[in-house]
């Protein structure tokens, strides 16, 4: 473990193996007397989460870490709540794209990241059910794991850092990179001046495609025309302009 604050972050777990950090986050939330925000980092998850049933694979040289936010009313408005995962994405993009440059960083609504059409991060944003009001930010980014060791779903759709630059990367200096951007932007989420928009339509993935979204009982499809202020997607079907809240983009060309 990491004693002392770091990139921001005013308390610090580094842990070898956990079930999930976003649970460890879970179980550190309920007490009022931790300095926020807190990380909690691990080189191995033994029960990683991803959304919905969803299992997160990782392997070593991955980075796979939860962000512990105040999500007080005076902190972070709950009404903002639904920006933090795009916002984060935002963060994620702009780090790998001051790593790898020549690369195509895109983010995917609402909570992916995507380089050269291949997943390299996904975040998982979650609200643990006791008071005091509390925000987790799951975060797990192939870095230095290769994907040919992944299971063959997974390899022929995700990426690494590594994998895409042929070289490898100081892990703690991406996360540093990547806390610092995060933490810069979380301020503006919360006083509501985030231009989200702005940041987000450069690097939007399915801005101009055709989607197809698995929303809670129908599948909506249309043309993508990017998101709104409020962090919905926004789909040209045929009887009009849908805003999406939630939702799996399940298909898209
Ligand atoms: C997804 O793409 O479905 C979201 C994946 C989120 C994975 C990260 S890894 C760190 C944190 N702890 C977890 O158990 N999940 C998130």
């Amino acid at each position: 473990m990491v004693p002392g604050e770091w990139f921001g972050a005013r308390h610090v777990e580094w842990h070898e193996e956990v079930d999930s950090t976003n649970t460890r986050a879970a179980a550190l939330a309920s007490d009022v007397e931790l300095p926020l925000p807190a990380l909690i980092v691990a080189d191995a998850q033994t029960a990683g989460r991803g959304r919905g049933a969803n299992r997160w694979w990782s392997s070593a040289g991955a980075l796979t870490f939860s962000v512990l936010l105040d999500a007080t009313e005076s902190a972070l408005p709950a009404a903002r709540w639904p920006l933090v995962s795009l916002t984060t994405a935002v963060a994620v993009g702009d780090t790998l794209a001051s790593l790898l440059p020549q690369s195509d960083v895109q983010l995917k609504w609402p909570n992916d990241v995507y380089i050269a059409g291949k997943k390299v991060c996904g975040i998982l944003v979650e609200v643990p059910p006791l008071r005091p009001a509390r925000l987790i930010v799951g975060v797990g980014l192939n870095v230095n794991n290769r994907l040919v060791d992944a299971p063959e779903e997974i390899h022929a759709r995700a990426t690494s850092l590594a994998d895409e630059a042929g070289e490898t990367f100081d892990r703690e200096a991406v996360l540093g990179n990547l806390m610092q951007r995060l933490l810069a932007l979380l301020p503006l989420v919360a006083d509501g001046s985030l231009d989200l928009v702005r940041l987000w339509q450069p690097r939007c993935l399915l801005q101009g495609k055709h989607v197809w979204i698995d929303a809670s009982d129908s599948t909506i499809a249309g043309r993508c025309l990017g998101i709104d202020a409020s962090g919905a997607l926004l789909v040209r079907t045929e009887t009009g302009i849908e805003r999406m809240f939630a939702g799996v983009v399940k298909r898209w060309e």
